[in-house]
């Protein structure tokens, strides 16, 4: 494995290469499903759906989370779309964004979740107590306080990660004298192309039970009065650019229900996991990300691997859903040069938004009112926030708008996997977060006060 000192290199390569490959197979016909759902008026405003940045963040402060909710159901309308012709569940993965608001308008599109904890399973109680029956719960390290949460609650199903796992369950099961309904969740042994850090698939990874072991766990299962194994699930990474690996492990899986049927256990569901990912390299006013192709091709891809299965397919997408329907909209506070460089100091940072300094990660980086001339006017900068880390960093030597101290930024597709890790590192409060929905605009977290940090502490 490279060493963290060069993995951002990689990752940012990576995905920059990727749009570049992709924009050769995108249809001829746009499908009018935009990348985005944030876009410029001919003021050079940007807009969230019909509502100026700007004017939001003026009323709710900076750093602010802004999510467009038309474009998360218009991602799962795209799902349902391509998924038709096969009985499916789409699971959304909660640890992308646990907002309970947009839990609740997932939860309203009659979509269920992926948990991985007892403190999201309280979070999908809040947003709809209908959805717990919709609910997988997967993870490595499910304790048996959780356990018994989710069997009290009556999800849908277990993902169960290990044979010491299988045993605890079926200990809590008995106990509460409820049957627990599970998968196992497998680990195929196959190669999925992403940064290492969310890389799951392959036997080395502390994911899933050998898929060439798994046989043998069903049987243990099936003899217990308290488990009811019904499914097979799988999950081999995020951020994965490219529907063959997926295909791949589910013909894998394929082949194991075929073989534990041989054995009379009748497998009903395959959860293909989450991981679709998105090109985060793509400039906002270039449409080179066409969603609905993503969807289609990884749609065709799942439901061949499936082929001569009679099964209902779980999907688990994450990032897919969310990502691209958020920015983080951050200002300005100084300019500064150190020697040769150039620094933008921002009000967001790492702590609102790790991804750069974690993975290395690309994100786009726009400002809020457009200067007239935007390329004239950019300078090679690092934008950097507050921590007091080197690695509180948005972007290395990139080409930025000439924003100057007030002006205001938005870091691009921060809808998934940026306020769900942000922390009080350095006691800086977390971002409020606002839901538009076309000119509609809703506060759905307030932002963390002193107050709020300081509550647990004596
Ligand atoms: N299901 C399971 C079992 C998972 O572990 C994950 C993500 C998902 C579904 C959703 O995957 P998605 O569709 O979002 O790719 N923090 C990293 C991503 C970590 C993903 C963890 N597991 C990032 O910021 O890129």
């Amino acid at each position: 494995m490279p060493t963290p000192q060069v993995l951002p290199f990689i990752y940012e390569k990576m995905s920059a290469s990727r749009s570049l490959t992709r924009k050769s197979h995108l249809p001829k016909k746009p499908t009018g499903v935009a990348a985005r759902p944030f876009h410029y008026d001919r003021d050079g405003q940007l807009l969230c759906d019909a509502v100026p940045v700007a004017k939001l963040a003026a009323r709710y402060g900076t750093p602010l989370y802004c999510y467009s909710a038309s474009q998360v159901r218009e991602r799962l309308a795209l799902f349902r779309k391509h998924f038709s012709r096969q009985d499916h569940l789409i699971c959304y993965a909660v640890k992308a964004n646990a907002n309970l608001s947009l839990l609740r308008m997932i939860a309203r599109e009659g979509a269920g979740f992926d948990i991985v904890s007892g403190g999201e399973l309280e979070r999908v109680r809040r947003a709809d107590k209908r959805a717990m029956a919709r609910t997988v719960f997967s993870g490595v390290g499910k304790t048996a306080e959780e356990m018994d949460l989710a069997l009290r609650a009556g999800i849908l199903l277990f993902n169960v990660e290990s044979e010491q796992e299988l045993e605890v369950l079926a200990d809590r099961a008995a106990r509460l004298r409820k049957k627990a309904r599970l998968a196992l969740r497998v680990n195929p042994d196959v190669f999925a192309e992403t940064h290492p850090y969310i890389s799951t698939g392959l036997r080395e990874h502390k994911f899933g039970i050998d898929i060439s072991r798994a046989r043998e766990v069903y049987g243990h299962a099936a003899k217990s009065k308290w488990l009811s194994p019904e499914g097979v699930s799988v999950h081999i990474g995020s951020q994965i650019r490219s529907a063959a690996p997926f295909g791949a492990a589910l013909a894998r899986v394929r082949a194991l229900v075929k073989e534990v049927a041989t054995d009379g256990i009748q497998i009903r569901s395959v959860d293909a996991g989450g991981g679709l990912g998105i090109d985060y390299a793509a400039p906002l006013d270039a449409e080179t990300f066409d969603a609905a192709q993503e969807v289609a091709a990884y749609a065709a891809a799942l439901i061949e691997g499936l082929r001569g299965l009679r099964v209902r397919l779980l999907l688990e997408p994450g990032r897919f859903l969310v990502a691209q329907a958020g920015a983080l909209v951050t200002r300005v506070l100084y300019r500064k040069r150190n020697g040769t460089k150039e620094f933008l100091v921002t009000d967001a940072g790492m702590n609102d938004l790790i991804r750069p300094a974690l993975y290395g990660a690309h994100h786009e980086i726009v400002s809020v009112e457009r200067p007239l001339n935007a390329e004239a006017q950019s300078a090679t900068m690092d934008v950097v926030g507050p921590v007091c880390e080197t690695g509180d960093f948005f972007a290395r030597d990139r080409a930025m708008p000439d924003a100057q101290p007030g002006a205001l930024i938005a870091l691009l597709d921060a809808g998934a996997y940026a306020m769900s890790i942000a922390s009080n590192y350095n006691s800086r409060g977390r971002a409020a977060e606002v839901l538009v929905d076309g000119r509609r605009v809703r506060l759905v977290r307030r932002r963390e006060t002193i107050e709020d940090q300081l509550r647990n502490e004596q």
